[in-house]
């Protein structure tokens, strides 16, 4: 049985009146690749939130390798839906991944060793060649690869995605998937998106969220799970695509 890495039971969470997830249950294993589907202001973001230890549950239990997940915040990396980084900021590819390490760095001065996994990270996702250029001078998909190395550098056993597509086009799509299912061979990956037909492809397993988490440890759903966490016809959500593609091919 492989190493739960990540274990949330029965987990509610309210902004003030409002419930955001509602008796969410979860487990996450060593080399899953989890896609987390769901519309706008499902809770996805939260979710990955209450992983990280951001967001406390009004309800519930959540165990990150076993323990309390703030401490063990140092093994998840995150990449953020929008990047905290002003991306016109005069800062060098190089620096940003190292801002990775700053958590391990922090009072002191980045060691050799920092830097040597920074390029490390870079190398990874082939943007190595980037160092030297300003973050803001890069495509959007050199941007997304360069946030991932930021993630990286931190030696995470876990990373979380925030919907890490949007924007970038389709050709650089599937390179930016190919390098998360190399990845996945280190790590766990949990991926958030709103487009069913890009993830679908590349998990391994997949949940829809609304509110609740409609999840089923493999990759097939059933249009009735869809049709709930969506509260519409599956034919409007997969853009006409039976729900068929979602099984391995
Ligand atoms: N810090 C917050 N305070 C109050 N409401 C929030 C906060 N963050 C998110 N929300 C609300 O919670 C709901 C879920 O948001 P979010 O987790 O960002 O959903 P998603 O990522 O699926 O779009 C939305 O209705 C959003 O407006
Ligand atoms: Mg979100």
């Amino acid at each position: 049985m492989a190493e739960e890495v990540i274990g949330l039971r029965n987990v509610s969470v309210r902004y003030g009146d409002m419930p955001v997830l509602e008796d969410v249950s979860l487990s996450i294993y060593q080399h899953d690749f989890l896609g987390i589907i769901g519309p706008n202001g499902g809770g996805k973001t939260t979710l990955l939130k209450v992983i990280l230890g951001l967001v406390k549950p009004d309800k519930g239990e959540v165990r990150v390798f076993g323990g309390d997940p703030l401490q063990n915040r140092r093994y998840i990396g995150y990449v953020p839906q929008y990047s905290l980084f002003d991306h016109s900021f005069p800062i060098s590819v190089r620096d940003v991944v190292l801002t990775g390490r700053a958590r391990q760095a922090l009072f002191k001065r980045y060691t050799d060793h920092d830097r040597k996994l920074a390029r490390s990270a870079l190398e990874v996702v082939g943007m190595l060649a980037f160092k030297e250029r300003q973050i803001g001078r890069l495509s959007g998909g050199q941007q997304q690869r360069v946030f991932i190395a930021r993630a990286l550098a931190a030696e995470p056993k876990v990373l979380l995605l925030d919907e890490p597509a949007a924007g970038i086009d389709a050709r650089v799509q599937t390179e930016f998937y190919e390098l998360l299912g190399r990845l996945r061979q280190k790590m766990a990956i949990v991926m958030v998106s709103h487009d069913i037909t890009a993830v679908s492809v590349h998990v391994s397993k997949i949940a829809c969220l609304n509110r609740r988490l409609y999840y089923h440890d493999s990759k097939e759903l059933l249009a009735e799970d869809l049709e709930a966490a969506y509260q519409c016809p599956v034919e409007l959500i997969a853009h006409g695509i039976p729900h068929r593609v979602l099984r391995e091919h």
